[in-house]
Formats: C-alpha cells, sequence, structure tokens
C-alpha cells in the first residue's frame, strides 16, 4: 500500500511516500521567511505552501520513481494549526483522492507527531505515556493501544517550544528559538541563574511556562550574561518536563516513554530522558532530529495506523481544517466517513 502525505500545518511544506516497509521518499521545505519577524506570519506562511507543494509531491513522486496513479491513499494534516496553511495541504490530498477515487485521510496533528513512533523496527510496546513538545502543544498522554491515548494534562499558557521561541526573541536570537538556545546554552552555566519552576510538582501532569518567560525577561534585563541565561532556562525546562514524563510513567507502569514534537531535538532533553529510562528500564522512544520537527512521515505513519486499524478508514471530503484541539482523547483520523 502505497500512502502519499502532506504537512502544511506552520512553516513547513512537507511531502512523504511511504509503503508497507517504510518511508519510500520524503521532502522538506522550511519557511525561512519569517526569521525576520520573529514568529511565523500565517498569510506568508499559506502562500509560501502554496507555491511550494506542487514542487515537492513532484520531487517526492520522481524519487521514487512512481506515479500519482499508483497511490493507493492520501492523508493531510487537518489541524491542530494555522488553517490558511492547513487548507493548502488538504485540499491537495482531498483533490488527488477524489480525482483518483481513493481514500482521503484527514490526520490529527498531535496524533501524528506521536505516530514517528509507528512503524519502528521494534513495535511499540503499551502501556506508554508519551510526552508531546512543539511550539503550539506541550502535553502528557497515557497509552494503551495506538487508538487508545488519553491526555492527562497539558499547559496552561504557553507551550514548550513557545518558551524557547520567545525567549530567544527577547534575547535577539531569531526564529525558532529552540537551537539557537541549546547552542548558546552550551558555553553558559546553568545554575548560575536564578530562574523559577510553575508547577513544578511532578504529580501535577500540567505546565505553565509563561512565568518562566517574565522571568527570563528580567533577569536579561538585568544583564544576566546571555549564556548563562539561555543554560539556565533551558535547565529549567528539561527539568521539569522529564520530572512530569517519569512520574506519569510510574504511575501508569508504562513499559514505553516516547517523546515526540519539535522540542524532542533537544540534546540535553534527549540525554537525561535516556538516563531517566534506562535507571528505570523503560523502553524510550525518541524521534530522529528530522522527525521531531514537522514532517510529513509522521503524517503518513499515521493515516498508515488508521488503515491497518481497518474501519472507519477515510474521513469525509468535507473535512475541515481547525486551529486548536481542546480534546480527551486523541485520534489519528479527523471527521471519520460514516461516523
Ligand atoms: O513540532 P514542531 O516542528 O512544530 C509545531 O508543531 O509546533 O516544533 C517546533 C518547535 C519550535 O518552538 C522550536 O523552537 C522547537 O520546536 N525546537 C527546539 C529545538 N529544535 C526545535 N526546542 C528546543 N531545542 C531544540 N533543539
Ligand atoms: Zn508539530
Amino acid at each position: 500500500m502505497l500512502i502519499l502525505a502532506f504537512e502544511t500545518s506552520c512553516d513547513d511544506s512537507a511531502a512523504a511516500l511511504l509503503d508497507d516497509d517504510g518511508v519510500v521518499a520524503e521532502a522538506v521545505a522550511t519557511q525561512a521567511e519569517h526569521g525576520g519577524y520573529g514568529g511565523v506570519v500565517p498569510e506568508i506562511a499559506s502562500r509560501l505552501h502554496m507555491s511550494t507543494l506542487p514542487g515537492l509531491v513532484d520531487d517526492v513522486l520522481v524519487s521514487a520513481g512512481t506515479e500519482i496513479g499508483e497511490v493507493d491513499a492520501f492523508a493531510a494534516t487537518a489541524g491542530p494549526g494555522l488553517v490558511g496553511s492547513l487548507l493548502v495541504g488538504l485540499s491537495w490530498a482531498k483533490a488527488a483522492a477524489w480525482a483518483g477515487g481513493r481514500p482521503f485521510l484527514g490526520i490529527n496533528h498531535l496524533s501524528a507527531h506521536l505516530h514517528i513512533h509507528y512503524m519502528s523496527e521494534s513495535p511499540v510496546r503499551f502501556p506508554a505515556v508519551a510526552l508531546l513538545i512543539s511550539g503550539g502543544h506541550t502535553g502528557i498522554f497515557r497509552m494503551d493501544s495506538w487508538r487508545e491515548c488519553i491526555l492527562l494534562g497539558s499547559t496552561r499558557d504557553d507551550a514548550a517550544g513557545e518558551a524557547f521561541d520567545k525567549t530567544a526573541r527577547l534575547m535577539g536570537l531569531g526564529y525558532p528559538g529552540g537551537s539557537v538556545i541549546e547552542d548558546l546554552a552550551r558555553r553558559g552555566d546553568r545554575s548560575a541563574v536564578d530562574l523559577p519552576r510553575p508547577l513544578a510538582d511532578p504529580s501535577l501532569p500540567e505546565f505553565s511556562f509563561s512565568g518562566l518567560k517574565t522571568a527570563v525577561r528580567l533577569q536579561w534585563e538585568a544583564g544576566a550574561d546571555p549564556a548563562d541565561l539561555a543554560a539556565s532556562f533551558q535547565q529549567v525546562v528539561v527539568d521539569i518536563l522529564a520530572d512530569k514524563l517519569m512520574y506519569q510513567a510510574e504511575e501508569c507502569g508504562a513499559v514505553t516513554v516516547m517523546a515526540a514534537g519539535g522540542v524532542c531535538a533537544n540534546g540535553p532533553l534527549r540525554s537525561r530522558l535516556s538516563l531517566e529510562c534506562s535507571d528505570r528500564g523503560i523502553d524510550l522512544r525518541l524521534p530522529e532530529k528530522r522527525y521531531a520537527t514537522d514532517n510529513a512521515v509522521m503524517v503518513a505513519m499515521a493515516a498508515r495506523a488508521v488503515l491497518d486499524a481497518g474501519y472507519p478508514a477515510s474521513s469525509k471530503l468535507s473535512c475541515n481544517a481547525f486551529s486548536r484541539w481542546e480534546g480527551e482523547r486523541l485520534t489519528a483520523l479527523v471527521d471519520p466517513e460514516g461516523a
């Protein structure tokens, strides 16, 4: 089965082709045009998806040596994300599915991030606890199977990636902030600047990063050393994420801990989780760094999981884009046919 998937929820345009054995071809174009604005400008993002996606689809089909008529199912991120951006990928997938009489699958972006672990060489064992940490979302989920994914708690204000981005912006480091903060932090002392740890109680599966961002701003204005500030900020975020995740892993008797989303590219966080999980004999699944940030492979894998599970295996063609997800039970397929 050949699945062609699209991801256009924010500032990465991506297409990927997946067969029964894994990724056949993929292409990602990251929009550098937002750098000067300190964040993603929605209309610029939509327009760039519109002009970039056709070339990406051609690249993927050519490098796979196949044609659009050979594709068995089409998938695209339906949300959460920037609606104008989402509509571009969604409309592409719907049009291709409709023209070819193939199934169309609208995919939840958060579920897609977790599904990057779906086709791993050794299948994920359950119960598992999953940490989703991206630019727009931060949450912990309990998973009893790929289809049973329950939100234990999320952020009350900023997402973890947003905290990195806002910290980088106030320090004049540009956008996106995660990797620049991580680079700068290498030269700093992580205990040099005293910062608050909001909602730090590990037993509370909720997060709050906006007070931390304000404290960073005050320290910055008071003349803190940039590298020390970056290192201290990063340390607080890593501690909060790791402590809460490991607490829930023990509570749920998890045999697997999964992490997904752009912030998983963070080196100190990856090392900390590796250490914590190996101490407890828990199987840790971290995405390769290129699959931590937005990509279409994860969308294709989520679609694959839906198709493997059987009915309902397609979304309605009227499936719409959405900006926020506020549910409790996270499912991969949006707006199932027949529901
Ligand atoms: O998952 P993603 O690509 O997009 C969303 O769905 O939001 O995540 C992007 C986020 C950005 O906030 C970016 O600053 C953060 O991931 N990020 C990092 C690192 N690389 C990317 N955060 C911390 N350390 C990194 N190395
Ligand atoms: Zn994402």
